[in-house]
């Protein structure tokens, strides 16, 4: 069974957290391998009334029969990862690849210092700017040096390959977003690191002839927190005229807020290789879907919204998220077939 991919397709948040947590629970995967930068991220997961914000944990831990692991290409810092396995009790389950690279409290304290990434770029703070130059020199300290992380030690390729050849089924959860990668994104206004769907297959150590579907999430109203381009963003105001005020689950910073930008969607497909499109927040489009459970329910403005987004980009919108809670989504076409 080939592995499946889930990324996201603007500058991060748009709602990973809650479709791989759907998706995991739907299709039941012996696997979710975290790709992705490192703690950088935010991945919020809602269940009932509860929001659980996650920054190196897989999403995918609320199916749990998944065994959940870190790709070598993740950064990892010790203090964030810990005090997450002790909050979810996942220690059973976690693997951390020998492989990852370890941000120090020196890494933090630079990204957060430096005039250039803190005020320049308006980084997160997390190191792992700082951490992935030092691997880059080299000097990186890897996981199997860090003592406190001994016990979760993992070959992560291996297990994942292992799995996929004995015809498991196994996900690999990005971070980020197509717009902060380092190679295709809007540099210098980037992170550390490319955020496409190869790139969360070579941080996981899988293969691309492994890879069937990728699966690209779109907010209906994109957001960016820091610095940097953003053509289509309209002032906090008209946001909050629509009701959207939203804040950076890591940083707490507030979020930009843009209309939907259809040449961007094109583009991030095309270097994804987009199989599907999982469209997260269509109720802020028409406060009407909230929490909408059934595709023909859905009103005229958000179904020619998402024809929209499937000819402009060539891709079927096959996951349509309708508020936050785990439940408030829908499955069309090949997200249907087990
Ligand atoms: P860094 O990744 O902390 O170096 O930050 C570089 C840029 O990427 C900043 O604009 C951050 O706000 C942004 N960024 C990094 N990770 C995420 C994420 O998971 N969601 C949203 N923005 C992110
Ligand atoms: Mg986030």
């Amino acid at each position: 069974m080939p592995a499946i991919v889930i990324v996201g397709g603007q500058w991060g948040d748009e709602g990973k957290g809650k479709v791989v947590a759907h998706w995991c629970q739907r299709k039941r995967p012996s696997i979710v391998a975290r790709a992705g930068v490192g703690p950088n991220a935010g991945h919020t997961v809602t269940i009932g009334d509860k929001a659980i914000g996650l920054q190196l944990t897989p999403s995918g831990f609320v199916y749990e029969g998944a065994r959940l692991l870190i790709g070598p290409g993740v950064l990892v810092d010790p203090d964030v990862l810990l005090k997450e396995i002790e909050t979810l009790g996942v220690g059973d389950r976690l693997g951390v690849d020998r492989h990852c690279g370890i941000i120090e409290s020196k890494h933090r304290e630079e990204d957060r210092q430096s005039k250039h990434l803190a005020t320049g770029i308006g980084t997160t703070g997390t190191g792992c700017g700082p951490a992935n130059r030092d691997r880059a020199l080299r000097t990186l300290r890897l996981a199997s040096d860090c003592d406190v992380l001994k016990p979760y030690l993992a070959d992560v390729p291996l297990e994942l390959n292992e799995s996929l050849s004995q015809g498991k089924r196994v996900l690999v959860e990005s971070a980020q977003g197509f717009g902060l990668s380092l190679f295709h994104g809007t540099y210098p206004y980037v992170t550390s690191k490319d955020t496409t769907a190869a790139q969360a297959a070579a941080d996981v150590g899988v293969g691309p002839t492994q890879v069937k579907e990728v699966i690209v999430i779109f907010k209906a109203f994109p957001s960016r927190v820091g610095k940097g381009p953003f053509p289509t963003e309209m002032p906090q105001e008209t946001a909050e005229g629509l009701g959207i005020m939203e804040y950076g689950t890591v940083t707490h910073r507030r979020r930009r807020i843009g209309h939907f930008d259809f040449a961007f969607a094109k583009r991030s497909c095309m270097l994804n290789g987009a199989t599907q499109i999982a469209l997260t927040k269509v109720d802020v489009l028409d406060p009407r879907c909230r929490d909408v459970k059934e595709y023909d329910q859905l009103t005229d403005k958000v179904v020619q919204f998402i024809h929209r987004v499937e000819t402009e980009t060539g891709t079927p919108v096959t996951l349509i998220s309708t508020g936050p809670s785990i439940d408030s989504i829908i499955e069309r076409g090949d997200a249907q077939t087990a």
